[in-house]
């Protein structure tokens, strides 16, 4: 009987968190009449429990004394005026706040939305973004195994042809060095604490953080200048033509030895342009609203736009909330230029990949300008004929008055 006894209480203990579980998945909204609308006991356990709260009783309601409880009951306040009721209304943005500092966030002493964006960094942003990067490293390691360099298959002439001015080389350079720098060292603000600090130390790593900070927001600067630089020099020449389908069509011959023809740029090399101009703008604009705080605000208006054209819907993101205070306009700022920057840096690994030691006569383009006829012929046939003739043209003097070479 003693034994049946103990089983029942047992059982009884056992099955009350799952009980209570249940009610509060019946999300019926607590009777917080006792505590005078504040929260419950039950408010507190679900969310230790790790439950989703509707905390809009405590954003709307901070500190009414009329219907506080009484200092003598259970959870009594003290007349409407607790510390809790305080810390509510810093918390929602409802207290009163006056602060010598000025600027449009000097007064948000508590943003709720902070822990999701950190959570976000620290979490996926940081882990998906380093797996996208490594196994992109694998991909053009394992192509380069089973592929080899793409060699220039006829024979060489021993003469070469002007691809780029030494202008073009530098605006790509411009880019290129200041991409890499700015890759490095916003790699290093991310995920500095997780490596570098068990690496170095703190001490070395916050002479490494200051320095690359430094770098980082003043290096943004030959970004947008290269960004700029080649976007007028070669848009002429990455507006999509007939000649990009059949190119990929036959998978720009990467994976055979074909040959399609090409103008100036394939549609591969099209892609990459638009990447950088599209891609690289972003983060040049995103990174711009991070160097100013507060004083660029992308978000909450392109969030109207996107709601208004049905953008939103469309990706299943439901109504995007226009209404955005001025630390969450930096959270998103932050947390788009950092997504961005990854999708780019990805693209790029291959395209430096593809421009150094994938394919044979290919760095030449950007090194000293000249590439091998051959070279030109099987890459850019339709862009080589017309590039030889003008320079045979040019070298007879029998070009019109002020042509240049086809670039
Ligand atoms: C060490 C790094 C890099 C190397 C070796 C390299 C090499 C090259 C070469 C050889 C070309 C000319 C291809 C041709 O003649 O058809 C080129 C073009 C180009 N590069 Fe780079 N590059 C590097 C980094 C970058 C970076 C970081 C960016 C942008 C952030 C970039 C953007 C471009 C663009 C937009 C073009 C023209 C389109 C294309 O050819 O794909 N490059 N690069």
């Amino acid at each position: 009987m003693f034994r049946a006894l103990i089983a029942l209480l047992l059982t009884v203990f056992l099955m009350t968190p799952a009980l209570a579980q249940e009610a509060a998945d019946g999300a019926a909204a607590p009777d917080r009449s006792a505590t005078g609308g504040a929260q419950t006991l039950e408010d507190i356990m679900a969310r230790q429990r790790g439950e989703k709260v509707d905390n809009s009783f405590r954003s709307s309601v901070t500190g009414d004394p009329d219907s506080a409880a009484a200092m003598t009951e259970q959870l009594g306040t003290l007349g409407g005026a607790s510390d809790p009721d305080l810390w509510r209304g810093i918390r929602f943005d409802s207290a009163d706040i006056t602060s010598q500092v000025r600027g449009p966030a000097a007064t948000v002493l508590v943003q709720d939305g902070g822990m999701k964006w950190l959570q976000f960094r620290e979490g996926p942003l940081a882990t998906y973004g380093g797996y996208a990067m490594l196994g992109t490293l694998l991909a053009l390691l394992l192509f380069y195994v089973i592929r080899g360099k793409i060699r220039i298959g006829g024979e060489k002439t021993g003469r070469t042809v002007t691809r780029f001015k030494s202008v073009e080389r530098f605006g790509h350079w411009l880019l290129a060095g200041s991409f890499i720098v700015l890759g490095i060292t916003g790699l290093i603000s991310l995920f500095g604490r997780k490596v570098l600090i068990p690496a170095f130390g703190h001490d070395a790593f916050s002479t490494i953080a200051v320095a690359s900070k430094w770098v980082h927001n003043n290096v943004a600067w030959a970004f947008i200048l290269g960004l700029i630089m080649i976007f007028v020099m070669w848009v002429i020449h990455n507006l999509p033509d007939r000649t990009d389908i059949n190119w990929a069509l036959k998978g720009g011959g990467i994976f055979t030895d074909a040959h399609p023809p090409a103008k100036k740029f394939n549609a591969g090399q099209k892609l990459i342009f638009w990447s950088c101009i599209v891609l690289g703008g972003s983060i040049s604009l995103t990174g711009l609203a991070l160097l100013f705080p507060f004083e660029i605000n992308l978000f909450a208006g392109t969030f109207e736009k996107m709601n208004a054209f049905g953008i939103s819907a469309l990706l299943g993101l439901g109504e995007l909330n226009t209404v955005l205070a001025p630390h969450e306009e930096m959270q998103l700022a932050q947390a788009w230029h950092a997504i961005v920057s990854f999708a780019l840096m990805v693209i790029i690994l291959a395209h430096i990949y593809i421009g150094s030691i994938g394919m044979e006569g290919a760095f030449d383009a950007m090194g000293t300008g000249e590439v091998e006829e051959q070279w030109a012929r099987e890459h850019h046939s339709i862009w080589a004929e017309e590039a030889m003739a003008a320079r045979d043209d040019k070298a007879k003097g029998t070009a019109p008055d002020g042509a240049t070479p086809a670039e």
